[in-house]
């Protein structure tokens, strides 16, 4: 539970969202939309930022990225085959008082005497035989259980109902109760998350259809025909940004789970180990934790898995994050997806984060980076009936060169793995040995199905991770010097959504406004610009401070030579953080700015 420090804290961040337009609550005027939000215009500019840096650092930057842009709406079939539509769910339970719709997980244990009843009757003898039962804190008079009781039989159609059976006993740390009211819950069941549609004009279930849930099966399901344009070879990846939906049980936290929400996902495709061992004689392996450096052809799954953790933590410190507000948690065994051979959660220490023993705040996923073996293409294959197995030429050519034992060792190995795989999907255990055997004597020609490393992040929560670490309170000095407090969002100049704030220092003297309207030209198509005269300077100041401006350059009675031809043409250039102030040529100012952008 997040504590009333951090309660308020969170409190003065969604004010500030709504105050500044960084967020809005999606369909506010009809009161809301529960899970949907809306980014206002620094909001935005924020979002378009931190996904222009992501895409960048994927595609631009690297050789070995390709981009995608698919379809939210795709093939039913598509999410029978990656399990979404029989296993994307998560258990609900509702209260048998209100309704209200709880996810299992999250009900908070309760202690307390719970009060049982077998059933009720009118005096009219008018019965129900429904079990019910309600919990109420030590010490609370029975009289409030017998009430809620009261309640219960009455919304079944038990006038002044005479309640039966009742009994007692206590209870410690139990789920089954609401801990709104006490209500008894119902059993838990399965809710599937995926928000449905019905494609064409007639609603039937031939024509059911889903909104995404992730970006992900896309780039499975377009894997081949990537591979054949792009000219990529495995080892390589295949990023996308995207909208995603999931009709979650209880959105909550502001933005932090939402139903309507983007992710930006990367599929990195790689050899399996027994193709890598065959082509370099061995599989590296993680030698120390850290980054592992540049990627090397010899490189295994772990290897890999640890590269793109450590890839990612480096993004997240590069836009501002700082290491100690990043946890890497790495799952347990028995927390892993069945397909799942290690996953890491890189998780933001948010200020409703949970706290542990020492009351260090936990953190809350921020990105899971995901070792998914051969699973998904193989799920495809089978579903679609489309092979996709890519074919190696290294490995064909290393094979014949191995020894008969190793030949043998690796496709043993593989056979295995293969065999494994089938079996899981259903297939009778000899069928499964055969498919198995049959996918081995294909590896040993060069071919098989690559296996994948899968960072998935959320555009939304990361925005809010840099809305909470950005939000700052500190105090500033006025027009007159006196120090106030201000609210400063610290944000890394790179995401700023405004880079530059330019200020006439006065309104009202024509020459000043020119010039201030001459640099707005001059930095507009470098960077986002805000032009501001209204106010007096300090306020001017403290208004972009909130909407986390990282300069600000102000046009003065220097800039118009009035103290002589040194300062002509000069502004001051302001520091949001350090709050100070240099002379700066204005001809300097474009390339200068840009440099404290890159
Ligand atoms: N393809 C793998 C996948 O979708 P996930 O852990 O379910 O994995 C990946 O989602 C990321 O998407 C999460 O780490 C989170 O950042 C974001 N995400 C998931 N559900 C979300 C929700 N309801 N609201 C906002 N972001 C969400």
């Amino acid at each position: 539970m997040a504590d009333s420090k951090t309660g308020e804290l969170m409190e003065k961040i969604v004010s500030l969202s709504k105050r500044r337009g960084f967020i809005f609550q999606s369909s506010e005027i009809y009161g809301g939309l529960n899970g949907f939000w809306d980014y206002g215009p620094l909001g935005a500019e924020l979002k378009r930022n931190l996904k222009e840096r992501w895409w960048k650092s994927m595609t631009q930057f690297r050789d070995d990225i390709v981009g995608l842009e698919a379809s939210i709406i795709m093939h039913p079939r598509i999410w029978e085959a990656s399990g979404h539509t029989s296993t994307f769910s998560d258990l609900m339970v509702d209260c048998l008082l209100t309704k209200k719709r709880f996810r299992a997980d999250q009900v908070e244990p309760q202690n307390g005497i719970a009060y049982f009843f077998t059933g009720a009757a009118d005096p009219q003898g008018k019965e129900s035989k429904d079990a019910f039962s309600v919990l109420v804190p030590r010490g609370k008079p029975p009289e409030s259980a017998r009430k809620a009781a009261r309640q219960f039989y009455e919304q079944r159609g038990i006038q002044n109902p005479v309640l039966q059976g009742e009994r007692s006993e206590p209870v410690e740390n139990s789920t089954r109760y609401n801990p709104e009211n006490g209500s008894l819950l119902t059993e838990p069941r399965p809710f599937n998350l995926m928000l449905k549609t019905y494609v064409g004009p007639v609603e039937s279930a031939d024509n059911l259809a889903y909104l995404r849930p992730e970006t992900a099966q896309a780039i499975f399901a377009q894997f081949k025909n990537v591979l054949e344009v792009s000219r990529q070879k495995v080892p390589f990846g295949i990023a996308q940004i995207g909208k995603a939906f999931r009709n979650e049980i209880n959105p909550r936290n502001f933005t932090f789970r939402s139903r309507e929400f983007e992710q930006m996902e990367l599929e990195f495709f790689i050899r399996p180990d027994e193709a890598v061992e065959a082509i370099y004689g061995g599989v590296a392996k993680p030698a120390a934790p850290g980054h592992p450096g540049e990627p090397q052809p010899n490189w295994g799954w772990r290897i890999w898995h640890q590269y793109w953790v450590e890839e990612r933590l480096r993004f997240y410190e590069s836009i501002g994050l700082p290491r100690n507000s990043l946890v890497e948690y790495w799952q347990k065994p028995d927390e892993l997806a069945h397909y799942a051979r290690a996953t890491v959660d890189i998780l933001y220490k948010f200020p409703f984060s949970k706290r542990d023993e020492k009351g260090e705040l936990m953190g809350e996923e921020l990105e899971g980076i995901a070792a998914r073996s051969d699973f998904d293409l193989s799920q495809h294959q089978r579903f679609a009936g489309k092979s996709m197995t890519v074919f190696d030429e290294d490995l064909k050519a290393a094979w014949p060169k191995l020894s008969p034992e190793k030949q043998a060792e690796l496709r043993q190995c593989y056979a295995e793995a293969r065999t494994k795989y089938l079996s899981k999907t259903g297939e009778s255990p000899d069928k499964a040995k055969a498919l198995g055997q049959q996918e081995a004597d294909a590896l040993t020609k060069g071919y098989y199905v690559p296996h994948v490393i899968e960072p998935s992040a959320g555009v939304d929560r990361l925005a809010l991770a840099l809305i909470c670490n950005a939000y700052c309170e500190d105090q500033a000095p006025d027009d007159k010097g006196k120090l106030e407090s201000r609210v400063v969002m610290r944000f890394h100049p790179r995401i700023a959504p405004t880079k530059v704030a330019v200020f006439p220092l006065l309104k009202n003297k024509p020459e000043l406004v020119r010039r201030a309207r001459e640099v707005y030209e001059l930095l507009r198509p470098h960077m986002t610009v805000f032009y501001d005269e209204a106010g007096a300077i300090g306020r001017r100041y403290r208004r972009q401070d909130e909407a986390g401006t990282p300069f600000g350059v102000t046009i003065d009675f220097e800039t118009l030579g009035e103290q002589g031809p040194d300062l002509k043409d000069t502004v001051t250039l302001r520091d949001r953080d350090a709050m100070t102030q240099e002379r700066v040529s204005i001809k300097d100012l474009p390339s200068m700015l840009s440099a404290k952008l890159c």
